[in-house]
């Protein structure tokens, strides 16, 4: 009786053994295999984020849009104007269509609504005795003395001259008649 006992003790004990190992080789892997679910999800994650980031930064780069009645003028070569300051480094502007005949028109003839500018600022706009030259001058610079001309803000000895000149121009002459006198060369 005592030696059949002995052996089913061992056998139990041993078979016990063997179920808790299996057990715990089960869990185990299970463990496993749901950290390296989790860690595949996270990296699937991080690579969606980022495709993400991606297509938004190539969209922001493709971007546009028209320029309507706008000029944009921008250095020709960033690094010698912006940071060499290298004040023979040129400036590009970018203009409506159209912008520099319409504004040929109004220059050249003053049409219904100003002077033609010849007459005071000479024939090709290079200036004549007082009168300051205005040919090939920065578009931004001409439609800020014209717009503070019609505002009253300019106080010049000669200011009043220009006067009826900006009186009756529109925003859109302005950008007319800018990119005109700016595309003509200075002397
Ligand atoms: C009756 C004469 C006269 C006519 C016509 C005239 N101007 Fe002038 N303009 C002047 C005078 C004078 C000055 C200088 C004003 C001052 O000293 O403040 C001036 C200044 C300017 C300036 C500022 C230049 C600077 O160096 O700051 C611009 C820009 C300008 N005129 C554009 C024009 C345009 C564009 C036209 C034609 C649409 C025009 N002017 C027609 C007399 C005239």
């Amino acid at each position: 009786m005592r030696r059949p006992t002995a052996a089913a003790l061992v056998a139990v004990a041993i078979l016990t053994a063997a179920l808790a190992l299996a057990t715990s080789i089960v869990v185990n892997f299970k463990l496993n295999a749901a950290a390296e679910r989790e860690r595949l999800q996270a990296q699937q994650a991080n690579l969606q984020k980022e495709t993400a980031e991606n297509e938004r930064r190539r969209a922001e780069r493709e971007k546009t849009e028209a320029i309507g009645m706008r000029i944009i003028e921008t250095p020709q070569d960033p690094e010698r104007t912006e940071i060499l300051r290298d004040p023979r480094s040129g400036f590009i502007a970018y203009v409506p269509a159209g912008s520099i005949k319409k504004g040929e028109a109004l220059v050249n003839t003053g049409g219904s609504r100003t002077e033609a500018c010849g007459v005071c600022h000479g024939a090709e706009l290079q200036g004549l005795g007082p009168v300051p030259g205005i040919a090939g001058r920065s578009p931004s610079y001409i439609v800020r003395q014209m717009f503070d001309m019609q505002a009253g803000a300019r106080h010049g000895e000669w200011a009043d001259l220009m006067k009826p000149v900006v009186a009756k121009l529109t925003d859109e002459d302005l950008v007319n008649i800018a990119a005109y006198v700016s595309s003509r060369p200075p002397k």
